[in-house]
């Protein structure tokens, strides 16, 4: 670097004036000519454009507040819930997937319930099939496994991404947003990574026909716990 030191003089910022008159008439000519100063339509409608614009902050303040966590404590998984392989929409049983393997679900919705984009990304879990020896679970949390397969909510509870990689060898779910990893064979406990607590885990059995279905729903809320943090530890 040289040891010396240069002063780049700047130009002055404003406009020529014969450019800000110019452009002034510009405008007014224009104005003239599409008659907006006389459309009230046009003219409504940018008061109603300006006054969302006005809103949307008080729209983001209150997204901050409580109703978050109500939010994401529904979701649309219940005792009985099947499991259905997304996007095929078909139920999935046990032996539908191998030892490794990792599919995404969606809980069957009951008749003449719409799958809208909102419930679909509160509701999406991932399925993970591990050897039943390869857990570290509380008996709690092993009985709502069943043979090797455990299900867990895709919302990191970081920020809310899709928890999308699953590294077969070491058995760790990896969010691709901030890194936050955790590990499959313990509840998906958070090994690494900003996350404060562990994905959410789905309890599963099968029914009577052997298809997968949910035990009860999530006990916890699904997704970001930022709110939660700030209520309850001040
Ligand atoms: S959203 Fe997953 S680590 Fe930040």
């Amino acid at each position: 670097m040289p040891d010396q030191e240069i002063i780049a003089e700047r130009h002055e910022l404003r406009s020529e004036e014969i450019d800000r008159d110019d452009l002034v008439s510009t405008f007014k000519e224009r104005a003239e000519t599409t008659g907006l100063g006389r459309r009230s339509l046009i003219k409504r409608t940018l008061g109603v454009a300006l006054g969302l614009v006005g809103l949307s902050p008080l729209l983001l303040l209150r997204d901050s507040g409580p109703l978050p966590k109500k939010y994401f404590d529904t979701t649309n998984w219940s005792k009985g819930t099947r499991l259905l392989l997304d996007p095929a929409g078909t139920p999935i049983k046990a032996s539908d997937l191998e030892v490794g393997a990792v599919a995404q679900i969606l809980p069957e919705l009951p008749t003449g319930t719409e799958r809208t984009l909102e419930n679909t990304g509160k509701d999406a879990v991932l399925l993970i099939r591990l050897r039943p020896e390869d857990f570290n679970l509380d008996p709690q949390r092993l009985s709502w496994t069943y043979q090797g397969i455990i299900a867990f909510s895709k919302i990191c509870t970081h920020m809310g991404c899709a928890v999308a990689l699953y590294e077969q060898q070491t058995h760790h779910l990896l969010c691709p947003c901030h890194q936050s990893t955790f590990d499959v064979t313990r509840a998906a406990k958070v090994i690494f990574g900003p996350a404060a607590r562990p994905l959410p885990q789905l309890a599963i059995t099968v029914d009577a026909d052997g298809y997968l279905v949910a035990q009860q729903p999530f006990t916890v809320p699904i997704g970001p716990s930022f709110w939660e943090r700030n209520s309850s530890n001040g």
